[in-house]
């Protein structure tokens, strides 16, 4: 990716909205995600800049429908007025009607008042990072929230009628035993949400944990213990009436799925954030700071990469991956060629491994398949993601980042 002029997009393909809010009560060590400690200075900052970027797009872009807002930190309810400000000012500015607004939740920033204002802007799906109802790994892991806030937040906004509730669990955590995990399954399967999402914890090199225990430092968790809690949580799910919806989430059927990667096409808002519009992929500032001098005078992308139809058709087969469904037809509405055409023999290798079928709709991902890609996801998120974000995060400008 480089430094270079990033074009406005045209008309988008089943497009969303994304907003970075970058601000965190307590930095988690383990946190791979552009955020600092809030200040209300800095928000205040930061919140006149978005209502600057929302008239800017507004202004430059084709007005369009969308099929989603997508909001994640950092913690989006650190400042609930500022965030249900942006929201009115979005859905003022972009076709939103009808469309989910999906929001990630923290377990400290979840009062009552906080949830109904949310939900009278509009906000349908929500998504809570318990991480684990354990106190002891809680605090190992530096949260600044116990099970029990955790279970309390979960069930408040259980009862306050939202669409969708996700919660996420983290797995493999240091020194958590099978019963621990099992633990966290009961506790959260039982407490009313519609979907689960658990990810074995990785320590990104440039997060606080990576960096304290020093690059070469950075242990894989053991292969067997992942597997056997893999395993675990794909039992107690299916035991609660869960079924798999992505490699990582299970939903209850016909409840509606949380994710943030669905949409094809999206706008990105807040800094960090990143664009996909088509041909071009782009990504803002990392720094609050230079996102709101960027806005004083205009635009604050970083880095900016080219994207060939081949390219923009290998990204959508990423994301479909995760999602364990490979339909035919969204890829030729998308692209208008058939997919059996463009990906017929690459998809010869993970049928062959037993990885994914063919049915009459596409390809579908198997339970085997799933924790391969769990797997090689660590593998991605430590060359690509690593890379990109520790670099965006070191140099608020950098002139080149190879992927
Ligand atoms: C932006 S956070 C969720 C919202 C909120 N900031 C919070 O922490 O509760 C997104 C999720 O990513 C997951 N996550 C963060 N760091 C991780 C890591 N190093 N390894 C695995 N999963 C991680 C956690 O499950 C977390 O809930
Ligand atoms: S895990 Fe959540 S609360 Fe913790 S630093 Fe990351 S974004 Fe903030």
């Amino acid at each position: 990716m480089k430094k270079m002029p990033a074009p406005y997009p045209g008309k988008m393909k089943n497009p969303g909205l994304y907003l970075h809010v970058p601000f965190c009560e307590k930095l988690c060590p383990f946190c791979p995600y552009n955020r600092e400690k809030y200040d209300t200075d800095k928000y205040a900052e930061y919140e006149k800049s978005v209502h600057k970027e929302i008239n800017l797009y507004a202004k430059n872009v084709p007005s369009q429908k969308y099929v989603s807002l997508y909001i994640g930190g950092g913690t989006p309810t650190i400042n609930v007025p500022g965030l249900v400000r942006i929201i009115q000012h979005m859905k003022a500015s972009f076709a939103l009607d009808d469309c989910d607004i999906c929001v990630e939740f923290h377990p400290s920033h979840m009062e009552e008042d906080c949830l109904r204002a949310l939900k009278q802007t509009g906000v349908t799906l929500i998504s809570i990072g318990v991480e684990s109802t354990n106190d002891d790994l809680l605090k190992r892991l530096g949260r600044n929230h116990d099970g029990k806030t955790a279970l309390e937040s979960v069930r408040r906004a259980v009862s306050m009628g939202f669409r969708s509730v996700n919660v996420d669990l983290m797995f493999v955590l240091p020194g958590q035993t099978l019963e621990q995990l099992d633990e966290d399954l009961t506790r959260m399967l039982g407490a009313g949400i519609d979907q689960i999402s658990t990810y074995p914890i990785f320590g990104f090199p440039y997060s606080e944990m990576g960096m304290e225990q020093g690059i070469r430092g950075i242990r894989r968790p053991d292969e067997a213990l992942i597997r056997t809690m893999f395993d675990l949580i794909a039992i107690r799910s299916r035991e609660s009436g869960f079924e798999r919806c992505a490699v990582w989430s299970f939903l209850k059927p016909s409840r509606k799925k949380f994710s943030s990667i669905t949409r094809h096409h999206y706008l990105g808002f807040g800094p960090s954030a990143a664009s996909m519009i088509g041909d071009h992929f782009y990504v803002n500032t990392f720094s609050v700071n230079e996102y709101v001098e960027a806005l004083s005078h205009g635009r604050p992308v970083a880095l900016v990469m080219e994207v060939p139809k081949r390219i923009e058709m290998a990204y959508w087969l990423y994301w479909r991956v995760y999602e364990m469904r490979i339909p035919n037809e969204e890829f030729s509405v998308l692209f208008e060629q058939e997919l059996e055409e463009v990906f017929g023999r690459l998809m010869l290798i993970p049928r062959a491994l037993s990885m994914a079928e063919k049915n009459g709709h596409g390809y579908v991902i198997t339970e085997a398949g799933a924790y391969w890609i769990h797997r090689i996801q660590n593998e991605y998120s430590l060359n690509y993601i690593n890379r990109l974000w520790g670099r965006c995060r070191a140099t608020p400008w950098p002139n080149e980042v190879i992927l």
